[in-house]
């Protein structure tokens, strides 16, 4: 008996990472019962060694199918929300590409919310081409949210925005972004080289329209500095 004892102890053991748990309480029902049938006389004991083994690697080898089946599960929710976003229409369906002839910035009584809160409330301003303007006021106050709407990365609830004279619900977003750039608050840089960084909004810049830009950002001398240069 006792190395039956051993044996089961140290598939007990090799059980103990079981996540799900589901296998070792139906391994120990089989072995209780294969245990009191040896005892009774019911089953000899070459039987009861089968059964003991074959209990546990039997079940073994099933769980991995009940933990895929779980997997399974998740990957239709994902597929699920995949869909739902599809059938999601394009902000900009009704966009045009218009070429701007001057790039005038203009607020007129814009309100905006990310939920039932107000953040803007009948904001009018204007920002001449060729003009610097700080937008100033306090943490939360929505200076970002006056730089994200001006890209429409979300639509105002009233009013409207325009540029160059247009309403920039008129433009393709892509049309629109060709027009601004953006120094985000939080940056964040790809795990890749510099130069795919710099590239990254217009992929099919040329050398020197990248170095232009390196120039321009101030950090062309910085990362000529570094071992890898760009
Ligand atoms: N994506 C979002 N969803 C919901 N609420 C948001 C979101 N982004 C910002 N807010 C809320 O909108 C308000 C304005 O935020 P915003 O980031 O525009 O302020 P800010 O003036 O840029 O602040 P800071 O000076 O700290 O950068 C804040 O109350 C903020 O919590
Ligand atoms: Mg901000």
């Amino acid at each position: 008996m006792l190395p039956v004892l051993f044996a089961v102890r140290k598939m007990s053991k090799r059980n103990k990472n079981d996540e799900t748990g589901q296998t070792k309480p139906f391994c120990y029902d089989m072995l209780l019962t294969v245990f009191f049938m040896a005892r009774n006389g019911q089953m000899d004991f070459s039987m009861m060694l089968i059964f003991v083994f074959f209990s546990f690697e039997i079940f073994a080898s099933v769980e991995p199918i009940s933990d895929s089946a779980h997997v399974l599960s998740i990957i239709e929710d994902a597929m699920d929300q995949l869909d739902a976003l599809k059938k999601e229409n394009y902000i900009d369906s009704d966009g045009k590409d218009i070429p701007l002839d001057h790039y005038d910035i203009e607020f007129r009584h814009v309100n905006f919310g990310y939920d039932s809160r107000t953040i803007l409330k009948d904001v009018t301003f204007q920002i001449p081409e060729k003009t610097s303007t700080a937008i100033v006021g306090p943490s939360g106050s929505g200076k970002t949210t006056i730089c994200s709407l001006i890209a429409r990365f979300y639509d105002v609830n009233v009013g409207s925005i325009r540029i160059g004279g247009h309403n920039i619900k008129e433009l393709t977003c892509d049309s629109l972004l060709s027009n601004i750039s953006m120094v985000f608050q939080n940056v964040y840089l790809f795990h890749d080289t510099i130069r795919a960084n710099i590239c990254f909004g217009k992929p099919d810049a040329t050398e020197a329209e990248m170095i232009e830009a390196a120039k321009k950002a101030c950090c062309h001398d910085f990362i000529m500095e570094l071992p890898n240069g760009l």
